[in-house]
């Protein structure tokens, strides 16, 4: 007869110390003998944490006496290999005299780490040590926890090593007073359920902050959903938060699932919350508020467990002050304040943070990295690097495409300053023509000034679909331009 369950051999440490209830358990189990093994016996507590110890991938479960002559027993025993192999399950066979209606007994076996608990048959039967198919069949049932208690801990330890990957991805770095502090706070605030207000200028790292926030907290192996709320239409972002059901209005032949959904049990990233429409940010203070959201087309309302993160490049309270965020959303989203400094307030993250993409960037295009020279950092740390980290990164990937080997002072003037007469200087910005020995075709000359505009509003965009606003292009063709001006790889 073959078991369902399994193909594989199910191999048992037996404790137990009377050679009589040995052979009884030996006959019981003996027509399986082809699926179920009793591979070694022991006759007392240390001996089999002994064996254990060395061995625990031997065995799949462990049956065993409850009394026992001598060393460990009882729960203490159930503990102690549980301790060493979790993963083992502990069938335990205990006398006739334990009171049958004892809950509490078998409760705290159960409670101890034991799959099961039989008592023994009185000892004139000689062929089992109890009915044979329920003992047989709990030894199956056993196994197959075994199976799937490994198989979630080996998705468990996929999904951590998921989560480090993504920490490794999003370390924050910098060694200035300010980032170290930072860093702290978010370690302190991770673990806890508090809504954090991350504030701070364009491209100083607010989006890393948030999911470092996340990925330390012990939601980490849930959805971490980032929101960009100034990037979904005022018409649309209501059924994006929230979701509607089928046929609340014309046009939804399905019901979808609203982003607060998805993120159940996990984090939601509003990012530029400032710019959530009026309506939104009603619907938005009542799910902290009251925990729950308000679907489109759908009367009773739906629990949601998320952890909000907010962040802003504009300094919210002012929008309060100016009537355009609601004051009561302010201090629901305001219960830690999290603020990251501008780069040019923290000049020695400078050096890290350029030496850190030099070498990455580097490495995915395949080249040596370049030395930068001390007179260049020089220069870097005064530079008051409107576009923060974000600018820092642009100019590191625009400078390797220099492909020069060491970063002088002048390299960094280039890159920094613009040169041939095009300053990069807002409103002002002019342009002066080469010199008229050094003329320039026409085309020439507008990639030129294409390449170095394209550069200019790339550093003043949070992204690249804003600067392709910006520029009035559709993105696919921002996409395009940046190739053919050498600004993407
Ligand atoms: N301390 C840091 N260490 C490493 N990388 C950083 C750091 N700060 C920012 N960056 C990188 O700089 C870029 C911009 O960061 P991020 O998108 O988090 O900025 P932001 O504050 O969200 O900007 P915005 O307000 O424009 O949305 C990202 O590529 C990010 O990985
Ligand atoms: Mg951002």
């Amino acid at each position: 007869m073959k078991h369902v369950m399994t193909d594989a051999i199910i191999r048992i440490l037996l404790i137990e110390d009377e050679a009589f209830d040995v052979r009884r358990v030996q006959s019981t189990v003996k027509f399986f003998k082809d699926q179920i093994q009793i591979k070694e016996v022991v006759s007392n507590g240390d001996d089999a944490i002994e064996l254990l110890s060395a061995k625990w991938d031997q065995f799949d479960l462990v049956i065993m006496d409850l009394q026992l002559a001598g060393g460990v027993m009882g729960e203490a025993l159930i503990r102690a290999i549980k301790r060493i192999a979790p993963s083992i399950q502990i069938i335990v066979i205990t006398k006739m005299t334990v009171n049958i209606t004892d809950f509490d007994f078998a409760n705290r076996l159960l409670h101890a780490g034991a799959f099961w608990y039989c008592t023994k048959y009185p000892s004139d039967i000689e062929d089992y040590i109890y009915q044979p198919t329920d003992f047989v069949i709990s030894i199956f049932n056993a196994y197959e926890k075994r199976q799937l208690e490994r198989e979630q801990r080996r998705s468990e330890r996929r999904l951590l090593r998921n989560v480090q990957m993504m920490l490794d991805r999003a370390r924050l770095l910098g060694v200035s007073e300010q980032m170290q502090k930072l860093r702290a706070q978010i370690k302190q605030c991770a673990s806890t359920h508090a809504t954090v207000l991350i504030t701070g200028p364009s491209g100083t790292g607010k989006e890393l902050v948030a999911t470092n926030i996340h990925y330390e907290s012990n939601r980490k192996l849930e959805n971490f959903v980032p929101i960009n709320c100034g990037g979904i239409p005022d018409d649309l972002i209501e059924s994006e938060l929230f979701g509607y059901e089928k046929g609340a209005f014309t046009g939804a032949h399905a019901s979808k699932q609203g982003l607060f959904e998805v993120a159940n049990h996990g984090t939601v990233f509003l990012d530029e919350v400032s710019e959530l429409p009026p309506p939104a940010q009603v619907k938005l203070l009542r799910v902290i508020q009251e925990g729950e959201i308000e679907k489109i087309g759908r009367t009773e309302k739906i629990r949601v467990d998320v952890r909000i993160v907010a962040a802003s490049n504009k300094i919210l309270f002012q929008e309060v002050a100016a009537g355009r965020f609601r004051e009561d959303l302010y201090y629901r989203l305001n219960v830690v304040p999290l603020v990251v400094p501008a780069l040019k307030d923290r000049p020695s993250d400078v050096p890290v943070l350029w030496e850190h993409f030099m070498q990455e960037m580097s490495i995915d295009m395949g080249i040596q990295k370049p030395t930068t020279d001390e007179s260049a950092f020089r220069i870097l740390q005064d530079y008051p690097w409107p576009g923060n980290v974000r600018e820092l990164k642009n100019v590191v990937q625009r400078l390797l495409l220099m492909r020069e080997s060491i970063v002088g002072l002048d390299t960094v003037r280039e890159v920094l300053a613009i040169p041939t007469g095009l300053s990069a200087g807002g409103p002002g910005t002019t342009i002066t023509f080469p010199s008229a020995s050094e003329l320039l075709s026409l085309r020439e000359i507008e990639a030129t000034v294409r390449k170095k505009y394209l550069i200019y509003v790339r550093n003043h965009s949070t992204s690249d679909a804003e600067a392709a606003r910006k520029l009035g292009l559709a993105p696919p063709n921002y996409h395009r331009l940046c190739k053919e001006l050498g600004l993407k790889s």
